[in-house]
């Protein structure tokens, strides 16, 4: 297959963990005889000190231009500690979901078997833990009407829900449901918000033609509790694009780091794969930064062209450098030499030589193989 990739690196560590990425995809097409040829782009605050602009027209138009979209990071502690500023890089991101459609963010959460004990929760409650997130990703909240008064000192922000804006993602997470566990938990405010009653008409409606999925519902707050109190009773979490946000974070806690969680948006037309995490600022240039959540970004881009073969590969190789222990200072304090550029060459290497071969893993650490 051939591919067109848009690379944005955007901001902080963005470019250091996307260049992972592009390693995993390149031994991918080097695998299996596939072309993806990467575009590179810039987007966020590196954008605007050169052009201005968060997201320059060029980088919309390359966007557009190529079949999928590999995004990197976005912010700086400039901007966030300047809540007068008005060109911010935040900004980027949000006109590239909303430009390009991209309504549904999927955010897979997994307890990996050999990373329970890093986990800050008890592993017998996040054991098995495997949830998958379906964020509304262009409306609510983040894009309704925002007002500011004249004497500055009154502020709101509208948030705003359509029928189709809720049917839409309500039938990718039934769908995706119906593939998995078949349960959807849809998290609202429906005992406070009149946005939130309206998601729970639409999506009680939506799940009468799936008989086979079971739907459930929570209230937020509950919701939050109860993803660190027991993970195991959620398969898919359908839920507003605030709520999302919010409760992504926390639950990438149960995988043991931030650092680990990629995720899809996906819209009728164009796709974008972004890890959750955000531009770790204190990190960039360092080398420290985890690239796996970039690099199962990757894996994501390559399930959605129906790769699956090369996606589970992908999986497979993360899952092997994890348990060997192939991990960066947020999973592994004890062992600082092992840098975002070493997890990356490994698991390309591991990608160049799957698991079939009897080759002795334990001798191709950190990527010193004699085989790449
Ligand atoms: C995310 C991020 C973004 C969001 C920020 C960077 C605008 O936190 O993708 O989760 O809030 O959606
Ligand atoms: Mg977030």
């Amino acid at each position: 297959m051939k591919l067109n990739i848009a690379v944005l690196p955007g901001d902080g560590i963005g470019p250091e963990v996307t260049q992972q990425a592009v390693k995993v995809l390149n031994a991918i097409a080097i695998e299996f005889d596939h072309i993806f040829l990467f575009k590179h782009a810039e987007v966020g605050a590196v954008a605007i000190d050169k052009k201005n602009t968060p997201l320059p027209d060029s980088t919309l138009e390359l966007c557009k231009s190529c079949d999928a979209i590999l995004f990197g990071a976005i912010g700086h502690p400039k901007y966030d500690n300047d809540p007068s500023a008005k060109i911010r890089p935040e900004q980027g991101l949000l006109k590239l979901r909303k430009e390009l459609g991209l309504y549904a963010n999927i955010r897979p959460v997994k307890a990996y078997e050999t990373l329970l004990d890093k986990s800050p929760l008890k592993k017998e409650i996040i054991k098995n833990t495997n949830i998958c997130i379906y964020r509304e990703l262009t409306g609510g909240i983040y894009f309704g009407k925002k007002q500011l008064s004249k004497d500055g000192n009154t502020a709101s922000d509208l948030c705003e829900y359509s029928r189709v804006e809720i049917e839409r993602i309500a039938k990718l997470a039934f769908n995706a449901a119906r593939n998995r566990n078949k349960k959807v938990t849809l998290v609202d405010k429906a005992n406070v918000l009149e946005s939130s009653r309206l998601w729970r008409k639409i999506v009680t409606e939506i799940g009468s033609d799936y008989p086979d999925v079971e739907l459930d519902f929570l209230f937020v707050d509950n919701a939050a509790m109860q993803l660190i109190l027991n993970p195991n009773q959620f398969d898919v979490i359908l839920t507003e694009n605030m709520f999302g946000d919010i409760i992504s974070d926390e639950a990438s806690v149960i995988g043991g780091s931030i650092g680990l969680l990629a995720s899809a948006s996906i819209g009728d037309r164009y796709s974008l794969f972004e890890p959750i995490h955000g531009s770790y600022p204190q990190a960039k240039g360092k080398d420290i930064a985890n690239p796996i959540a970039s690099i199962l970004s990757a894996a994501l881009l390559l399930d959605h062209f129906e790769l699956f073969e090369e996606a589970n590969l992908i999986r497979e190789s993360v899952e092997r450098a994890l348990m060997l222990n192939i991990t960066t200072p947020d999973l592994n304090a004890t062992d600082l030499s092992i840098t975002t550029n070493k997890v990356g060459n490994s698991i390309a290497d591991f990608i160049r030589n799957p698991k079939k071969s009897n080759i002795n893993y334990n001798n191709m650490y950190l990527g010193q193989s004699t085989i790449i």
